[in-house]
Order: C-alpha cells, then structure tokens, then sequence
C-alpha cells in the first residue's frame, strides 16, 4: 500500500516531459519541435538553430561569461539586463557623470563608451564529439583544432549528461562592445532587494551595448576605427502584446542546475545546508543594514555588497519552500527505490545507487565545512587597502566590520570540528569566546598593525585556505559550487545511463552548464495562495502606487511621474483590463535559471516581446525539481524598454534602426 502511494507520488512529481520543463539543446530541437509547434510555434528547428543559414542563435550571445544577451539591430545594437551591465555602467560613473543613478544615454554614435574587458560570444556551431573521444581524441585536440578555423574563435568541449555525451561549442567572440544605453537605477533597479524574487514586479531591468568589428565585420579589440556589427541575424520586436497563454520561447545561456541528484543531495540542501546558509546571511545583513541605516555614505558603500549577499539568500529560502511544498525528497526516494528494483539483475546499475549514497555518506560533512568556512571566515578581508582607508566613510564603517568579525566567528562554530582550523581551536581555548578571539585579531587588521601582531590573523586565513585545499583534494575535484566529487560525477554518469534506459516515458534534457539552451512555455499567472491569483502583467499604475519618496527602492525619477500625470504615453500607450497604462513586466512559464537574465523572450513567431531576468522566489527549486503548478520566470515587456528609451530617456532615435512589428 505505502510503496503503491509513493510510486504515485512519483508519477505525478516526475511525470514524463512535463508541461513546459525542460532546457534543450539548440542543435537538437527538431526533437521538440513538434510539441512546440503542438504549443504554437510557428517557426521550424531550422529558424532556431542552423549551420546553413542565419538562424535564432545567430542574434543571442553570451554576455560576459554570467548573462544572456540578444542583437535586435543589424547594426549591432544589444540588449541585455540592467544588473547584467551594471559594472560597466559603474565602471563609468563619476560624482559628475552619475550614470547608476541619473542613466546614461548616448546621443550619437561618438557617444557610446567603450569598455574594457566586457566580450560577448556568438555560437557559430555545436557538435557531438563523444565518438571522437572514444576513438581517442582527446578534448583539448578538438578545441585546438575549432579554435583555428577563425578569428576569434574560442571553443569547449562540454559535458552532457554527467558525460555520458560531449559536445564541442565553437563561439566567435567579440571584445569591442560600447555602452549606448542605461536607465536611472530607480527604473533598472526599481524595487532592489525588496523585491527582488519576487512578483508583482516593475522593474525596468535593462541596458543597451553595440558590438563593434573591423570594417570586414570580424572580431577585433577596441579601436576607433571600429565599425558597428553587422550580425547574421537580429529579432524583430512585437509592440502587439502578450497575453495569458501565449506561447514564449527563451532563448539562453542558463548556468547550473541538478535534476537529476539523489533525494539524499536534495535532503542536504533543504535541510541542512540551505537553512545553515541563510541563518548564517541573514546576520551578516542584518548587521549591514544598521550601518547602512546609521549613515548614507554606509548606504552607499555597502549596497553592492548588501545586494549580492541578499540575492542568494532569498533564493536559499524560496528553494527550501518549493522543495517542501512539493515534497521532493519523498518523490525522489520513491524513484530510486523503483531505479534499484529494475537494476536488481542489472550488474551495471545494481549497485549504483547504494554507491552513490556511500559516497554522499562520505563527503557530506566535509562538504558542509566547506560551505560554511566559505560563508563565515572567508567572507573577512586579509587587510583594508590604503584606497579603503582613504576613503571618507572609513573610520565610521568600524563598528560595522567589527561585527562582521565576530559573526564569522561565532557562526564558523557551525563548522564540524575535524574540519576546523587548529588556530580556531587555540584562539578559542585562549580567548574563551569567539568575540573576544575576533576582537583581537580583528584589531590588528583594522589598524594594519606590524607582522608580528598581524601573525594569528595571518596563520588563521592560511590554515582556512588549506583546510579548503584540503577539502577539495578529498572530493576529488575543484569544482565544489555543487556538493560533488569525483566519485560522485562517475556514479551519476552511470546511474543517468541506467536512468535513460529504465524511464522510457521521461523527456531527458541535460542539466544547464552555461551552454546555449531553448526553454519554451507560455504567459502564465499562477495561484499564489489559497483563492489569490496572481495576473501574470503588471504597468505603469503599479508603479505609481509603489513609489516613495521616501523609500529608496522605490523613489522613482521625477520624468515618471510626470508621464504618469500627463498621460503622455505616446505610442506606448495601451489598454489593459479597461484603463489606458504602460505594460511593464509580464510572468511565464519557461524554465529558467541563473546566466538565462538578458535572455530574450520570444513569441510563437520568433519576434521579442521581452527580456529575462528573475523568477518567483518559490520557482527557484526549478534547479532541482521544476513544479509546473508555480514555477514562473519574470521578463520586462519590451513596450516599456521602448517606453522608457523614448520617453524617459529621449533617444527615440535608437528605435529607428530596430525593426519593430
Ligand atoms: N534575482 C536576479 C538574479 O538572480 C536579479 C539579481 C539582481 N538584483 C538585485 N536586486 N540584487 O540575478
Ligand atoms: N536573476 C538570474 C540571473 O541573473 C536569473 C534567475 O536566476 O532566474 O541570471
């Protein structure tokens, strides 16, 4: 009876190709293409990805190595997030030129700023290359060879499915890419960390690049004699509007996910690690939000460091919720007993899954040191530079750091203690208390004291790397973002063959890994609680009920609320539910991750209606277990983009050279 109710649970959780999961692979799309088509599409396999003719991939780039960005001109016009471009906009700002807080619009050509070190990559080709390894190529062969078919040309070769396939990415990539255009922060960033993650949504996240080329359009590093892209292909943008269940497709560079671990690594997430992760940030904030208060010019240096530490941790606690909610440890051990059943007479896979919860049993707690030395100790600086120091704020930020100091060391208790540092333990034992011990050493760094009163600060942050080397050398692989090991990734490489061949009705995609991806669904609201819908568009109105002067998420420019007084919408004026207002930001069902922001999202017939950046904070279990009942991605519509580029910004003259439908 019991087993019986799990295997249902099961079936319903992990039912074959669920509506709307998925992230494919460009190159293999004609295997979905009747189910989008089935959903909608309009277009074939060939009009997404094509080594014949100019195709969707050709208009979508990777953005710097951690965002998606799209061509929507043929003079090489970009668009991508306000927070995917946000260090170049910073990179640019002065007390004078504030262009964070006021935006940045070039006015001509002349006027775009170069940047240094900003690149984004075009996909020119991907292959299966696994026979070719078999045969016994090896991958850095095959990436030597690609690299030398053009200029500019970087390839790898990635991992598919734990490595039961490999395939080789050939990019062309482009280093000349110019500022052209950034909203004020108060409508690229309206809502900030308040309501980031979260919806109803209305923020304006985006900001405009153009790639620049030699005059025979190929990649070259900055100069002045550059000349604007010519891209094999740019999306045509639809001013027509979305509505619920309309088919999207999101076209995309998603970053990481694991669908496919053991309900053991999923226990250790939402259980363990997760809620150790967020106790530990939730202090950290805390503490930076009362300097932050005290003082506008602590305000000011500590919001990136605010808004970087408060991203992950709210996604930590939307990604247990969604994993509670769904009961994805509970599914996801019914699977594999079912696994384990089928594989009894199996001598491959028998004994799979028993391995690889030994080797979970193994590197768990060692892991979990890892993660917390990470979150406590090595979050605190080795010295505070003489640019630091110089700087006005410095002596008032004291009492903050100070206690940043002692909430790393009170939380690196958390820390299993064979894996704490031997100086942890001597200082403890000297200084009876973590405050204590913290003050002292912190002393000495806040000062920039000699090296001999500087030594324990020193032997403590050594023996902390070491510890984390030694970790690392334990797992068996460097690349620790997941709990992994080596031994780990072998297992998994069998246990996803044997799970290919044993659940013939699942649709299999790989796992993200920051190779372009296609993801499609449609415009969806979702039931947020209990009897509350949430409508899947918001506008201009909503907006306007959030803004405060006197909060600083919210304080919009004075512009937009005199466009809102007046009226005067333009061409981008339109009725929604019986009142004239602007379309801001809109929901959708496309699964989605981290590295898909600046995404473009795209209708049924491949024409931008809007950009990627966020999900509902619940949905960001969609890494682990997609639930297509909430899982929801949030993009900014692209009528307010051109809103807010025309009216806002006056650079009207920017839509001349996009082709808007
Ligand atoms: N949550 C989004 C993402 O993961 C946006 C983050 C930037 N915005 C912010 N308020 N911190 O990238
Ligand atoms: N905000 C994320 C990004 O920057 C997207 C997401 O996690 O949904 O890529």
């Amino acid at each position: 009876m019991k087993r019986t109710l799990l295997t249902l649970l099961a079936a319903l959780v992990l039912l074959p190709a669920l509506a709307d999961e998925g992230m494919w692979l460009p190159s293999l799309i004609s295997e979905r293409i009747d189910d989008m088509r089935a959903k909608g599409f309009r277009l074939t396999a060939e009009d997404i990805y094509s080594i014949n003719k100019a195709s969707m991939k050709d208009a979508v780039v990777l953005f710097n190595g951690g965002c998606t960005g799209e061509l929507i001109s043929p003079e090489g016009l970009l668009l991508t997030n306000h927070h995917c471009g946000y260090d170049a906009i910073q990179k640019h700002s002065t007390v004078e030129h504030d262009y964070l807080t006021n935006g940045f619009w070039a006015m001509s050509r002349a006027e775009e700023l170069p940047n240094e070190k900003l690149w984004v990559r075009f996909l020119v080709r991907m292959e299966e290359v696994t026979d070719r390894i078999a045969a016994g190529e090896t991958a850095a062969q095959i990436v030597e060879k690609a690299k030398a078919e053009g200029t500019g040309y970087k390839a790898s070769v990635e991992q598919m499915y734990y490595g039961n396939q490999q395939f080789l990415f050939v990019y062309e990539q482009f280093d000349d890419v110019r500022l052209v255009a950034a909203p004020p922060s108060s409508i690229g960033k309206f809502g900030g960390d308040t309501d980031n993650w979260i919806w109803p949504r209305h923020t304006g996240d985006f900001s405009m690049f153009r790639v620049y080329a030699s005059k025979d359009n190929r990649p070259a590093a900055y100069s002045p004699q550059n000349v604007p892209y010519r891209p094999k292909k740019h999306f045509s943008i639809s001013t027509k509007g979305v509505k619920e269940g309309d088919f999207t497709m999101i076209y995309g560079f998603p970053g990481n996910t694991q669908e496919y671990i053991l309900s053991d690594a999923v226990a250790y997430i939402a259980e363990r690690s997760d809620p150790a992760k967020i106790a530990v940030r939730t202090g950290r904030l805390d503490i930076i939000t009362k300097a932050q208060e005290s003082d506008p010019a602590l305000r000011i240096h500590y919001a990136a460091k605010h808004a970087s530490i408060a991203n992950a941790w709210k996604k930590w606690q939307g990604e247990v919720l969604g994993i509670n909610r769904l009961g994805t440890v509970a599914s996801k051990r019914a699977y594999e007993e079912e696994f384990a059943a089928w594989a009894q007479d199996k001598p491959e896979y028998r004994s799979v899954v028993a391995d690889l919860k030994a080797e979970y049993d193994r590197i768990m707690d060692a892991y979990f040191a890892y993660e917390i030395t990470r979150e406590t100790l090595s979050t605190l600086p080795a010295a505070y530079t003489p640019e630091e120091r110089a700087e006005e704020c410095f002596a008032r930020r004291k009492f903050a750091e100070q206690a940043l100091w002692r909430h790393a060391f009170r939380e690196y208790g958390r820390c299993p203690k064979v894996y704490r540092t031997p100086s942890y333990a001597e200082g403890m034992a000297r200084y009876k208390s973590p405050e204590a011990y913290a003050d002292a050493l912190f002393e000495a760094v806040w000062e920039g004291s000699d090296s001999v009163a500087m030594q324990p600060a020193v032997r403590l942050r050594e023996e902390t790397k070491r510890m984390l080397d030694h970790i690392s050398w334990m797992l068996g692989t460097k690349s620790l973002r997941n709990l992994n090991s080596k031994i780990l990734n072998e297992l998994y490489t069998t246990y996803i063959k044997g799970l290919r061949e044993w659940d013939r009705e699942r649709a299999f995609y790989p796992d993200a890994n920051l190779t372009l991806r296609v993801a499609y669904g449609s415009v969806a609201g979702y039931e947020y609680a209990d009897g509350e819908y949430h409508k899947p568009q918001t506008t201009l109105d909503g907006i306007i009920a959030k803004d405060n002067p006197e909060i600083y998420d919210y304080d919009i420019p004075q512009s937009l609320r005199d466009l809102y007084a007046s009226k005067n919408y333009g061409r981008w004026g339109t009725v929604i539910d019986g009142r004239r207002t602007v379309p801001v930001c809109f929901l959708a069902t496309n699964h989605t991750t981290g590295g898909n922001s600046g995404s473009p999202v795209l209708n049924a017939g491949g024409e931008l209606i809007g950009i990627n950046f966020d999900r509902t904070w619940r949905s960001t279990m969609s890494d682990i277990a997609y639930d297509p009942a909430i899982c929801r991605n949030i993009a900014v519509d692209i009528r307010y983009v051109l809103f807010v580029v025309d009216r806002v910004g006056g650079a009207g003259y920017l839509l001349k050279e996009m082709t808007l439908k």
